[in-house]
């Protein structure tokens, strides 16, 4: 029996890719499944766009998961129907003065010396690709490769397809303590019961690191980072962007529905998860530098969602000190990215009973010195 801490994103790919093996699966998520993190999120899978100096290592990580994700979302379709909304349309990250075109060009010229597939474009080539892009774009970098999905939908179709497969999906119940008993965890407290688990995987996103029954060296260095976001309702018939678009502070993410998804702030603000005036204003005031035409679009929904950010952005994955407690947590900004992968890593090790190569860089015992 594997027992999973966490019905975002990971703990529900996860879950699913260990149930097709035939193991028994059960998941437990204290709220209802995929309405955290993995809800707040835009959905795009943008290994080369976001791609920043000092990220090297994750790099091949973020790559092989976004070479996963056609056949993931195929898969998810098959299974139970639901389309989560993979579009190829690819991502265009623009600049508005010299600043931010200087910038731009510094990024542009690390990421070609990665030798990432990023096309440097001028501000005419850029409003040629996207019409209703302001006048004051000055120019861009084109990443054909860095696609999106309909991170909602995914979950959703996660928890059905996890179902199929065999899985129990417990929601509105909270996972209250982890046993340890002779460095093992054996079991969980959930729900008034006591579980007993083979493995029991902790991907309770931000709240993983406040897990009751871990001893203090197992408790991974996770923290929240809150970040605001609102979606505005375009007509889906003549939408204002059919690609992803970045400026340095703020992304639109148009979605095939209409929706127009303009994030997101990065705050340090622990547990905090309330909308601000300063927070929409600053990410409306971005957008419409922009993109004018958003001046007279409905405001569909505002939220906010708490990343789980490792102390390095990168994620903890596999095993750690204590035996039969895996990790799949501290994914930071790329966790709906990174979720084709993590289910693999995770399924392999639970199954090979070691962790896979491309892994290798992700344990917690980087952090133990
Ligand atoms: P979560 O989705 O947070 O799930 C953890 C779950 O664990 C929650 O449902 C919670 O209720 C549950 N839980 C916690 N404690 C317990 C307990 N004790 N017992 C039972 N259940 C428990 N990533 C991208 O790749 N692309 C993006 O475009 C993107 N945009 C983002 C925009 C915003 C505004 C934010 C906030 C994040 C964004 N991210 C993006 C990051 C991504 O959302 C996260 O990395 C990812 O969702 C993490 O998934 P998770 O399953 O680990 O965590
Ligand atoms: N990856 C986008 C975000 O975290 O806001």
């Amino acid at each position: 029996m594997i027992l999973i801490v966490g019905g975002g994103i990971s703990g529900l790919a996860i879950g699913w890719r260990l149930a097709q093996t035939g193991r028994q699966v059960t998941i437990f998520e204290r709220d209802r499944a995929g309405h955290a993190a993995s809800w707040a999120a835009a959905g795009m899978l943008a290994a080369n766009a976001e791609a920043e100096p000092g990220e090297e290592a994750l790099l091949p990580l973020l790559h092989r998961s976004q070479k996963l994700w056609p056949a993931f979302a195929r898969e998810l379709h098959d299974e139970t129907g639901i389309d989560v909304g993979y579009r190829s349309d690819g991502t265009l990250v623009v600049a508005l003065d010299r600043d931010d075109g200087a910038r731009l060009q510094f990024l542009f010229d690390y990421q070609k010396s990665l030798g990432l597939p990023v096309e440097w474009v001028t501000g005419r080539e850029a409003r040629t690709m996207e019409p209703h892009l302001a006048r004051a774009v000055l120019c861009g970098v084109w990443s054909p490769f860095d696609h999106q999905v309909d991170n909602r939908l995914a979950t959703a179709a996660l928890s059905r397809a996890f179902r199929k497969a065999g899985g129990v999906l417990r929601e509105n119940t909270p996972v209250d303590r982890v046993i340890v008993e002779n460095g093992r965890a054996t079991a969980l407290v959930a729900g008034g019961d006591t579980v007993q688990g083979d493995a029991i995987v902790l991907a309770a996103g931000a709240w993983s690191r406040n897990l009751a029954g871990l001893p203090d060296d197992a408790r991974p260095p996770v923290r929240p980072v809150k970040g605001q976001m609102i979606a505005l309702e375009m007509d889906p018939t003549a939408a204002l962007i059919h690609r992803v678009v970045w400026t340095p502070r703020v992304y639109l993410v148009p979605r095939h529905n209409g929706r127009l998804l303009i994030g997101a702030t990065v705050e340090e603000m622990d547990f905090d998860t309330t909308m601000t005036a300063g927070g929409l204003h600053d990410l409306l005031r971005y957008a419409w530098e922009v993109l004018p035409a958003i001046y007279d679009l409905p405001v569909a929904e505002t939220w906010a969602g708490l990343r789980p950010t490792s102390r390095d952005d990168a994620p903890i994955l596999g095993p750690g000190p204590v035996a039969g407690l895996l990790y799949a947590t501290g994914h930071h900004r790329n966790g709906i990215l990174l979720a084709p992968v993590t289910a693999d890593v995770l399924t392999r090790t639970v199954i090979d009973g070691r962790l896979p190569p491309e892994a290798a860089a992700f344990t917690l015992d980087r952090f133990a010195a």
